[in-house]
């Protein structure tokens, strides 16, 4: 576990003095998301505080800190492994930053759709795969949710892979998909969510790899010429509680938050299956080009992809064969 930096440490006598609570006070919990407060995620981790808070009769509260109002991913993922916070609905991005096998689940099209991811989230091998999670990184993996599927917004009119060679395409900052679109010749510029509207309007970025419900949310779409809906990778996230706060609640407590997280992260999966129609539906009205585009679009890139990610990532091969109802 990596010690607290000079910035965990400023963070957490700043969360004791937002909340009230000190370590002392372990029942008023704060989880922590980078999302809006619009967004899927961050309306399911409200939900799933209420109904903790309904379910112990205001004995055990959650203060949801939307927007990365405490930290970035890398950031938020540090006060967790040191006790500073509590939980934290989280890209398994970042996750894989730091165990390599979660790089698995970002194999090109390993999910045919949406649905299929959710399947895939929900099976006994992806739920098996969070047990290492303690030992290796400090956090409890109480079960996945997702943010549909991955697409890409271009400022510039796109026909082929050949014109996004070079160019400057804004990834979420984790090495799968950097890797991805280093193979297809583009040239990936990590950068987290907030930042990315501005980039992108301001040309800063020439294009975007993102979601449906963010791009219709947060009017990506505005600044493309053409939306590819190309349905590349899928976008999973954990939810996860401090293994130091975990080590300090009774089995009655873990069993209700492991049972009551689990709810709102499945609902998220379910809400994110029903509505991706509906984002796609309101980008189409939008008037930009949209183009539908399947793996061919992305030809080598996806081979060079797996001959780099097969061995660090052994988990690909039962993933795939669960993936493939095996
Ligand atoms: C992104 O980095 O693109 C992202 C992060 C969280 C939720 C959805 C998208």
């Amino acid at each position: 576990m990596k010690p607290m930096t000079g910035w965990t440490a400023a963070a957490a006598v700043a969360l004791a003095a937002i909340t009230g609570a000190g370590p002392a006070d372990a029942r008023e919990f704060r989880l922590g998301l980078i999302t809006p407060p619009s967004h899927i995620w961050t309306k399911a981790a409200e939900a799933f505080a209420a109904d903790l808070a309904a379910e112990t009769g205001g004995a055990q509260k959650v203060a949801v800190f939307p927007s990365s109002q405490l930290g970035n991913e890398a950031q938020m993922m540090q006060l967790l492994q040191s006790g500073a916070l509590d939980m934290a609905f989280m890209t398994v991005a970042e996750v894989s930053n730091r165990v390599p096998d979660f790089g698995a689940f970002y194999a090109p099209y390993l999910a045919r759709d949406v649905a299929a991811a959710g399947r895939l989230l929900k099976s006994d091998v992806a739920l098996n795969m969070l047990q290492t999670l303690p030992r290796k990184i400090g956090v409890v993996g109480i079960g996945f949710g997702m943010a549909g599927m991955r697409q890409i917004v271009s400022r510039d009119k796109v026909t082929t892979a050949a014109d996004l060679r070079g160019k400057k395409l804004r990834i979420t900052p984790f090495e799968p998909i950097r890797d991805f679109y280093v193979a297809l010749g583009a040239a990936p510029t990590p950068m987290p969510l907030p930042d990315v509207y501005d980039a992108l309007a301001n040309g800063q970025v020439d294009a975007i790899d993102m979601d449906l419900e963010l791009i219709w949310k947060l009017k990506f779409y505005e600044h493309a010429q053409t939306i590819l809906i190309s349905n590349h990778m899928m976008f999973p996230m954990v939810g996860l509680v401090s293994a130091r706060v975990w080590s300090g609640l009774s089995e009655a407590d873990r069993a209700t938050i492991t049972r009551l997280m689990r709810r709102h992260l499945d609902g998220v999966i379910a809400t994110a299956i029903e509505e991706e129609g509906r984002f796609l539906a309101e980008v189409e009205k939008t008037g930009r080009e949209v183009r539908h585009v399947g793996p061919e679009f992305f030809g080598e890139a996806i081979a060079e992809w797996e001959r780099i990610w097969a061995p660090k990532a052994p988990a690909l091969g039962e993933l795939r064969a669960a993936a493939s109802g095996g």
